[in-house]
């Protein structure tokens, strides 16, 4: 008999859809299987003002295929110049979903991003004050920091001392990648919640380094020791109600991966529901599935989860897509490098 999985249809917490001819080209990937998403900011120049997000969601709707259902959720970039009074005015309309923190420098277009954090602190008051969440790419960026400290660094010099000095701040920890990440999330109390990417749950730092260097599995935060993603997948098949998908998809063209200085980033949205199937029943966690897709990143963000539903069936391993033709280019798709039974059907 076909094993097949039905769940509620899910969201996507953390997601980059660029702009123009890549957002027409990426955005059908993530509005097949996803209600609504998190939208990252980081465009160049990026998304900083209520304005700007009012423009780029209705690009965004622009660039829906006919008859899609998917509600862009829009993010503010937040820079040491940011307005407060901005900030809670896009939110109480309903146009701005959740700030979001780069420490300047950490990743692709975070040069605006915030050097000092005790410039934004007043924003992060409004925030808290308002109930709206800071979604924190979580890395310190002190050239003397060891790439694979820089999570586990920035919360314990950065993290920790925002949410000490701005109690009731809600604060989403974006794509952990380590066990130090996953033990201060069980222990942050019910304003902290995190995300975990699709990939972080299925490749290690020996995906990117053993027999060559595979740019397509270069990312940020980059991925730790299998200790760390063992942690992760811990988490995210406990049951632990404070962490949810955020596929952290973020495509890069093949010519701008396969290069000398190659961009982090992987476009993992056409195949995410497919690879955590896998992921979840390995750890014995299929039923859990629908809690870390569908059910926890909207009650962490207070909304319902969505109405409807998806199928997933197991069978034949999955192939993986050819590249997607963008007009920049094609953008490879994540490929985990083990079979994947499970596809999408309905
Ligand atoms: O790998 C990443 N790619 N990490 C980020 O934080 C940014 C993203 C991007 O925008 O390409
Ligand atoms: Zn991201």
């Amino acid at each position: 008999m076909t094993q097949t999985l039905t769940l509620r249809r899910p969201d996507d917490w953390h997601l980059h859809l660029r702009d123009g001819a890549m957002l027409k080209a990426v955005l059908p990937d993530t509005a097949r299987d996803f209600a609504r998403a998190i939208i990252m900011p980081n465009l160049v120049p990026p998304v900083v003002t209520a304005a700007d997000a009012a423009a780029y969601r209705d690009r965004i709707r622009a660039a829906l295929p006919e008859g899609a259902d998917f509600t862009p959720l829009m993010t503010l970039y937040l820079t040491e110049t940011t307005d407060p009074a901005d900030v809670v005015a896009a939110h109480a309309e309903g146009l701005v979903t959740a700030v979001k923190l780069y420490p300047a420098g950490a990743t692709t277009n975070s040069d605006s991003g915030v050097r000092d954090m005790r410039k934004v602190q007043p924003v992060f008051e409004a925030m808290a004050e308002a109930g709206i969440p800071l979604c924190v790419h979580g890395e310190v960026t002190r050239p003397e920091i060891d790439i694979f400290d820089r999570e586990a660094v920035f919360i314990e010099e950065v993290l920790d001392p925002i949410r000490t000095r701005t109690p009731g701040l809600r604060v989403v920890m974006e794509h952990i990648t380590t066990a130090d990440a996953c033990a201060y999330l069980r222990d942050g109390g019910e304003t902290l919640g995190a995300t975990i990417t699709t990939h972080h749950l299925m490749i290690n730092r020996n995906h990117i380094l053993v027999g060559g260097i595979r740019p397509h599995y270069y990312c940020l935060p980059v991925a730790k020791r299998e200790r760390h993603r063992e942690a992760l997948v811990d988490l995210a098949t406990s049951g632990f109600d404070r962490v949810f998908l955020g596929t952290d998809s973020a495509p890069h063209t093949q010519a701008n991966k396969e290069t000398a200085c190659g961009c982090a980033g992987i476009y993992s949205a056409p195949v995410t529901m497919p690879c955590l199937a896998q992921v979840f029943e390995d750890a014995g966690a299929l039923d859990r599935l629908e809690a870390f897709a569908s059910l926890n990143g909207p009650a962490f963000y207070g909304m319902a989860p969505n109405a409807g539903t998806m199928t997933l069936e197991k069978g034949e391993p999955l192939e993986i897509p050819a590249p997607l033709a963008t007009g920049d280019g094609p953008v490879i798709v994540f490929d985990p490098g083990r079979p994947v039974l499970w596809r999408v059907v309905g």
